[in-house]
């Protein structure tokens, strides 16, 4: 009868303990970012976008000297507002990661990236960030949409 009482005890502490630990993470998650997290947070992703920036110019990718600057200027055509979507190259849903990897393996004759590598995050980044304002069109296979805004240069501050 005691251990069971122990139990109990033990059980209710440790349900106590974990709302009271859920309490104290919600008020922490609600605290507002101040200016500096805010200007923080941006350079860390403004940093991602550079390093892809940098990937989209290279010839490092593939085997042929092409670079995806050469055929997606400024990240033209890459659509990603428009993933997933139906890719009949692929003849399935595809992902953007996937496209990517797929114009890595093709037109640059190189090796496919990991999915989840830093090189993959950064060109997804580069080309989401290219299409900044774009309203997302998951399955849009039809291009009825306007092509990339960004005139000329990364787009970027
Ligand atoms: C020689 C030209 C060429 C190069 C270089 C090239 N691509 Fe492509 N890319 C294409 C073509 C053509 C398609 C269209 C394939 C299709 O949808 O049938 C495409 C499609 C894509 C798509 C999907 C767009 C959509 O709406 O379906 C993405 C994303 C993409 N490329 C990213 C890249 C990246 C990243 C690189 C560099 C690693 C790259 N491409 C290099 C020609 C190229």
């Amino acid at each position: 009868m005691r251990g069971l009482k122990t139990l109990a005890l033990l059980g209710a502490g440790s349900v106590l303990g974990l709302g009271i630990s859920f309490i104290f993470n919600t008020a922490e998650a609600r605290k507002p970012f101040t200016e500096e997290d805010l200007k923080l947070m941006n350079e860390e992703l403004i940093a991602l976008v550079k390093k892809g920036d940098e990937l989209w110019h290279s010839p490092k990718l593939g085997k042929n000297g092409l670079t995806c600057a050469n055929c997606h200027p400024d990240a033209a055509n890459t659509n990603p507002h428009t993933f997933p979507k139906f890719q009949d190259n692929v003849g399935k849903v595809a992902t953007l990661r996937e496209m990517i990897n797929w114009c890595i393996e093709r037109p640059l004759e190189g090796k496919a990236l990991p999915e989840d590598s830093e090189e993959m995050k950064a060109l997804e980044a580069y080309a989401i960030y290219m299409y900044r304002g774009y309203t997302l069109r998951p399955g849009d296979n039809t291009r009825a949409y306007p092509p990339v805004r960004v005139e000329s240069g990364p787009g970027y501050p």
